[in-house]
């Protein structure tokens, strides 16, 4: 197939900048980007690729756009993308009201499939190329996700979620269910650029015996993840507590049941204790910062500077739809705000790793997509401020690679997105865009 020739500023990265490796932040200006065959052949600056005998002319000219890798959700809800802010709950309350009648509609399977083309299309449009998604109970439902991502080439790790009490009863499976998984699991992990996560909803929702199950599920399945929500909201810790009389903590409760390793992805993580954090860290699991939702819930402000203490480590994810819009660009300012809250200031370039290599690390996925980089996934968004005009003004008066970067993250969103790759292929173009 004829390599997609791309010029325009590229930034990657090859480490967390904050770490000091050289070499961290990969910045050219004028850059040629050639994909083929779904992956990245060349990154580099426009310069090398005439070095080399690189036709300059083939390449389609996007600058003053900036190529970065496509953004990475490390925790997002397909069936609640209609239910976007969503007014005065918080968690528990918000889920009874709002989150739970939305999910009962996905038992349909026709509007299942036709609301998961929706979700990627929406994806694509916000820059997202992956994400790990919570679906529904309905093992349909999660099919359709994973058909709508394969059609798309895309790299998608979702799971059917599991929930065997505190749930409205149409959605709730059983214990016996998340074994019933393993045909899943069997079908979709591998299949194209997916992936499978055992997605029990949250403690509350999951007797001992749903957990134990999904601890097994896990052993027979080493290398699926297992996504779940921990440590949100007051009221959530409180009644997981008197769930689970006999455990330490929150962490503990997945803990007691196999649950708590590096594949593990736990959303939120607001409240943990000490030696909740102390317990990650020696696992390896990571925490999901969801800024946007635990502002929009009154959740709590996530220390995110506290876990980097303890060595636990950490992804960034949307949390739609608690979490109030797709853009992980919105996210970032969101996480920006928090920091500030709390004495820190998110820098810019450590944020734009966290959204793509980060996120991909955090994923397991540290060794396919996440970097502009030969023989990486060709997973790529182009940003470009045209239809902005407060962030295009704002960016006449930016010197630095960080400024501008900050005025993307500050002032960026959708509009900014001006066009996504996935597996090498155009899969979002603006309107009008050239
Ligand atoms: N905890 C359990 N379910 C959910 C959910 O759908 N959204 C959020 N934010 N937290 C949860
Ligand atoms: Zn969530």
């Amino acid at each position: 197939m004829a390599a997609e020739l791309i010029r325009a500023s590229l930034l990657s990265f090859s480490a967390p900048p904050a770490e000091g490796v050289a070499e961290a932040v990969q910045h050219t200006e004028d850059g040629v980007l050639a994909m083929r065959d779904g992956r990245i052949e060349f990154a580099a600056s426009s310069a090398a690729f005439v070095a080399q005998g690189g036709p300059l002319d083939a390449c389609e000219d996007l600058r003053p756009g900036i190529a970065l890798p496509g953004f990475i959700d490390a925790h997002v809800h397909f069936p609640q993308v209609d239910i976007i802010g969503s007014f005065g709950t918080q968690l528990l309350d918000w889920l009874e009201r709002y989150a739970f009648p939305a999910e009962t509609a996905f038992a349909d399977a026709d509007f299942a499939a036709a609301q998961a083309e929706r979700f990627m299309d929406l994806c694509f449009a916000h820059g997202t190329t992956s994400a790990l998604v919570f679906t529904t109970v309905h093992a349909a439902a999660t099919e359709a996700l994973f058909r709508a991502a394969l059609g798309r080439g895309a790299r998608l790790i979702a799971g059917k979620v599991h929930a065997d009490r505190n749930v409205p009863k149409e959605l709730a499976d059983s214990a016996d269910a998340v074994a019933g998984c393993a045909r899943l699991i069997e079908r979709w992990h591998g299949a194209g650029r997916l992936s499978y996560a055992v997605t029990p909803r949250f403690a509350i929702a999951s007797s001992p015996a749903q957990l134990s199950a999904a601890g097994a599920l896990l052993q027979r399945y080493p290398e699926v993840l297992l996504h779940t929500h921990l440590s949100e909201n007051a009221a959530e810790i409180a009644l997981t507590r008197k769930l689970f009389p006999a455990a330490r903590d929150y962490v503990d409760v997945y803990d007691c049941h196999g649950l708590v390793g590096e594949r593990s992805v736990f959303a939120h993580g607001v409240h943990l204790t000490e030696r909740e954090l102390e317990r990650l860290a020696e696992r390896g699991a990571t925490v999901v910062f969801c800024p946007s939702s635990n502002l929009f819930l009154g959740s709590g402000l996530l220390d995110v500077a506290k876990l980097q203490r303890h060595g636990v480590r950490l992804a960034v994810g949307s949390d739609v739809g608690a979490g109030t819009s797709l853009s992980m660009l919105k996210t970032l300012a969101d996480g920006y705000r928090v920091g500030q809250l709390q004495g820190t200031s998110w820098h810019p370039l450590d944020a734009f790793h966290a959204i793509t290599l980060g996120n991909a690390q955090a994923l397991a996925l540290g060794d396919r997509i996440g970097r502009l980089a030969p023989g990486y996934e060709a997973d790529v968004v182009v940003l470009n401020a045209r239809r902005n005009p407060a962030l295009s003004r704002r960016l006449e008066r930016v010197d630095t690679l960080q400024e501008r970067l900050f005025a993307y993250m500050m002032l960026g969103d959708e509009r900014d997105i001006e066009r996504t790759y996935v597996g090498g292929r155009l899969a979002w173009r603006q309107a009008g865009a050239n």
